[in-house]
């Protein structure tokens, strides 16, 4: 039997909350513990073989409803940690990209989200994207007036070209912390996906059990409406 080929993985990093609670910790840390957890997976990512993508879901349209402290922390945690993991994209030959509405955010944040992209654009063992400031309703509406801006008609085609991602098929979703739901997460894009749930706290989350459910979804029968 021929194997799937995982390569484009997408991950809903969720349950740090919940695993900062569990230690007695404030919510912060868990999102402090849970970025040093999405380097390891994504360099993880970058050596496997078959993964040429990894969309993370770092901030949706929707966390905007947290209380402000908890937002702002945020919004500092993904300036300091694409600060930081320069280092590693470049070591490791990794090109960064952002999907989402990024107008939203400060002008510095902006500029550090740019700049990560355009040092690492030359970078091709790997694919990295977060999807900040991101919603998959936003991103069809916002794909659906460029096409129209443009003078053109609506199709399958015209839309999914003008969506924010370069790679649009996910072939595997991952969703941590045992919530079963997409959370407005690439509405587009996941249609064919095969689709995997770990109660795993996403601090908690390994490259073992990673490759755990790759080693399953490898083995599913996929059949895209045919027999
Ligand atoms: C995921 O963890 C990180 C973000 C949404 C930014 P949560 O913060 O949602 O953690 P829980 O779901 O409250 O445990
Ligand atoms: C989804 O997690 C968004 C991210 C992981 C960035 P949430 O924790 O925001 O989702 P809900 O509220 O449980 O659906
Ligand atoms: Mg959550």
């Amino acid at each position: 039997m021929n194997k799937n080929r995982l390569k484009h993985l997408a991950i809903i990093m969720d349950g740090n909350g919940r695993w900062a609670e569990k230690h007695g910790y404030k919510r912060t840390k868990g999102h402090e513990r849970g970025a040093e957890v999405t380097r390891e997976i994504t360099v993880f990512c970058a050596n496997h073989p078959t993964i040429e993508t990894v969309t993370h879901y770092a901030f949706s349209t929707e966390n905007w409803k947290r209380p402000k402290l908890e937002v702002e922390y945020l919004m500092k945690l993904l300036d300091r940690y694409l600060k930081k993991e320069l280092k590693t994209y470049q070591e490791e030959n990794i090109r960064f990209m952002a999907i989402g509405d990024i107008s939203a955010f400060s002008r510095k944040l902006q500029e550090r989200i740019s700049l990560t992209t355009e040092l690492t654009k030359e970078n091709t063992r790997l694919i990295q994207i977060l999807a900040l400031n991101y919603g998959g309703r936003d991103e069809i509406v916002r794909a659906a007036n460029r096409v129209i801006e443009g003078g053109g008609k609506i199709t399958e085609e015209s839309l999914g070209a003008a969506l924010d991602t370069p790679y649009q098929d996910i072939d595997l979703l991952v969703r941590t912390s045992g919530e079963q739901r997409l959370s407005n997460y690439l509405l587009w894009q996941l249609s064919y996906s095969e689709f995997a749930f770990t109660p795993t706290l996403w601090p908690d989350f390994t490259t073992d059990e990673l490759a755990s459910i790759i080693g399953d979804f490898e083995k599913r029968k996929r059949r895209f409406g045919g027999v």
